[in-house]
């Protein structure tokens, strides 16, 4: 893919962010996402790809625009296939409730190298570079922590593992009651494990690792942008019934609950990711609507090249009058 697609990624996820932020607060996560699909699907409209959607929205009956399978760009002439990952709004409850981490992310690669997950939930660990190719997901939580305090060259006690704050994660014997036994630091976060697993492979976010079940569709995106900035992941489907079995037979997972590693969720080499801040987090600020303008931050990176870009943007609305 040229380079110059990263940027046009980056307009995209920028609308999702602003059309979204407008929500921000006001307990309506479902107008919050809406507003986010409906711009990025609105903006995809002009990149020069011939791109179709893997991870997005949900199955055709399900959501009418950003489905599984849906056509999107120009598609003219000469222009690259690709497969599409998005999340218009990663975090719906986050920007509902006003709290932090809410991201607008995406992530495009060669045509064939997304996994292709269904909504279902995902069990995942993900690391930073210095931790890349020691973490197991066939090990235990203990097995893994060790792993990387060893590589990282300090004790269990000093490494931080990032988890969602959910009933899943704190029954007895659970995921939280392991990593406690390694005497492990948890930093517990309510939502948003695509931000949480980026953060990993960040410098000074003070994250070693994430860890737990969220979705397997943010568990695809996450290893997108794992793959650009040198970290790893790796997962297991979790399936909580037998239509979820079925449906991901249909997408093409045989052995459904197989380990997962990095090259399974993304392939290749040539992915492109962008995310930008919909609310203020550690990774990326919010959407600032100020006078005559609206300030977006964004991520934008490649994996061919590795280059991790902060893009900050002031659209002017007097010269450009957002339509979303
Ligand atoms: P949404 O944007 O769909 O609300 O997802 C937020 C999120 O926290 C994800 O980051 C995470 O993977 C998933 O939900 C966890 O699912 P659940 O809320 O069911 O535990």
């Amino acid at each position: 893919m040229e380079r110059e697609l990263a940027i046009e990624f980056v307009r995209v996820t920028e609308a999702a962010a602003i059309a979204s932020a407008k929500w921000m607060g006001r307990g309506d996560k479902e107008s919050a996402d809406q507003a986010a699909v409906d711009a990025m699907r609105k903006m995809f409209d002009t990149v020069d790809i011939d791109g179709q959607v893997v991870i997005g929205e949900g199955e055709i009956d399900e959501a009418p625009m950003l489905y599984i399978g849906e056509e999107i760009g120009t598609a003219d002439g000469e222009v690259p296939k690709v497969d599409i990952a998005v999340d218009p709004l990663e975090g719906t409850t986050i920007i509902a409730q006003g709290r932090p981490n809410a991201l607008s992310v995406l992530a495009v690669a060669q045509r064939g190298n997304l996994l292709h997950a269904p909504d279902m939930y995902m069990n995942k660990i993900a690391v930073g570079p210095q931790a890349a190719g020691v973490i197991d997901i066939n090990l235990t939580v203990e097995e893994n922590i060790e792993l990387v305090a060893k590589v990282m060259g300090k004790p269990a006690r000093e490494v931080t593992v990032v988890i969602l704050d959910k009933p899943r994660h704190r029954k007895v014997g659970g995921l939280m009651e392991q990593v406690r036994g390694t005497r492990a630091k948890i930093k517990l976060i309510s939502d948003g494990d695509v931000a949480a697993a980026l953060a990993t492979a960040l410098n000074d976010t003070g994250v070693d690792l994430m860890m737990g079940i969220g979705g397997a569709p943010e568990g695809v995106l996450a290893a997108c942008g794992l793959k650009c900035l040198g970290g790893d992941m790796q997962a297991r489907l979790v399936p909580q019934c037998e239509e979820e079995i079925e449906r991901a037979r249909k997408m093409g997972l045989e052995d459904v609950e197989a380990a997962l590693r990095l090259e399974d969720l993304a392939a290749g080499d040539d992915i492109i990711f962008s995310a930008t801040g919909v609310t203020d987090g550690e990774l990326l600020k919010g959407v600032r609507f100020e006078a005559n303008q609206v300030r977006t931050h964004s991520l934008a990176m490649r994996s061919k090249t590795g280059t991790v870009r902060f893009v900050e943007a002031v659209h002017n609305l007097e010269k450009k009058k957002l339509s979303f």
